[in-house]
């Protein structure tokens, strides 16, 4: 990363969300805050119901917050229209969900050229960045397949393999694992964070499945809309909610935190 760049490559300072629902309003996300680095995988962890997708869908720039600020890259995408954040998304970002999202009629290769496609890449730089990719996930040799011949994991390696072709400097993942085996699950939290450390890249992963904590380098753990742990499971001799220089404008959570 150059000199100049951000810190955080993810800023969320002070946003609101609710949404309407015939004549009640659900405030999701309330004057809530957080910020995030690059270069590692960031775990938002907590329950069904919580606020994780939309946090994800408004730090991506695929929903508006209500109020507040996002900034993504060192640039503010609240107040944005549509067409600056379409273009800012297929430039910088990529996502991966729990459904795979691939296309049944497409091989795994298909699959990952498509959105190259859209970028203005030549055809020879599509199809070589769309093997490497595939190769680096581990499923270069399944490239002539459809998903119907890959298993839930290596479903998932395509998509993944989809958004790291695209060389995005955000990558988000909205509960990856949930549709997988343990196993399978493991392999995919730990590529993405692979992807993190050896490009550089900003991975935020949202996730109700504990068995992530561990694999990611920090967690926030969230609840009814506020964040109220924020730690890195790999520091030795930090309780969690002790870590000295998180950023996250959260409440204290249970006295945990001086
Ligand atoms: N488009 C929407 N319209 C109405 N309610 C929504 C919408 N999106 C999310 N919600 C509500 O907001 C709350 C948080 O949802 P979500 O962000 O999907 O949580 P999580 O991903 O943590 O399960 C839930 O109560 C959900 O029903
Ligand atoms: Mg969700």
């Amino acid at each position: 990363m150059s000199t100049t760049a951000p810190v955080f490559s993810l800023e969320a300072d002070s946003i609101s969300k609710s949404f309407e629902s015939g004549a009640v309003s659900i405030q999701v996300l309330r004057r809530f805050s957080v910020s995030v680095r690059p270069a590692e995988l960031t775990l938002v962890a907590g329950p069904s119901g919580c606020g994780k997708s939309t946090l994800l869908s408004i730090l991506s720039g695929l929903q508006a917050a209500d109020e507040g600020r996002v900034r993504a890259l060192g640039q503010e995408l609240s107040g944005e229209n549509s067409r600056t954040l379409e273009r800012f998304r297929l430039k910088h970002t990529g996502f991966v969900f729990q459904g795979f999202n691939l296309f049944s009629a497409l091989t795994a290769l298909e699959q990952v050229e498509l959105p190259l496609g859209y970028m203005g890449l030549s055809r020879a730089d599509i199809r070589q960045r769309a093997r490497q990719a595939l190769d680096e996930v581990g499923i270069g040799h399944r490239g002539s397949m459809r998903p119907a011949q890959l298993s839930g994991g290596e479903k998932q390696r395509v998509a993944i393999a989809r958004a790291l072709a695209k060389r995005p400097q955000l990558l988000f993942a909205d509960e990856p694992t949930s549709a997988l085996d343990a196993v399978s699950g493991q392999t995919v939290i730990d590529l993405l964070r692979r992807i993190a450390v050896d490009h550089g890249t900003t991975v935020l992963c949202v996730s109700h499945d504990p068995r992530l904590i561990q694999r990611a380098d920090r967690v926030l753990a969230m609840e009814d809309g506020v964040i109220n742990r924020d730690w890195r499971p790999g520091d030795t001799g930090s309780r969690p909610g002790m870590h000295s220089d998180d950023h996250t404008g959260a409440l204290p959570f249970q006295g945990d935190r001086r």
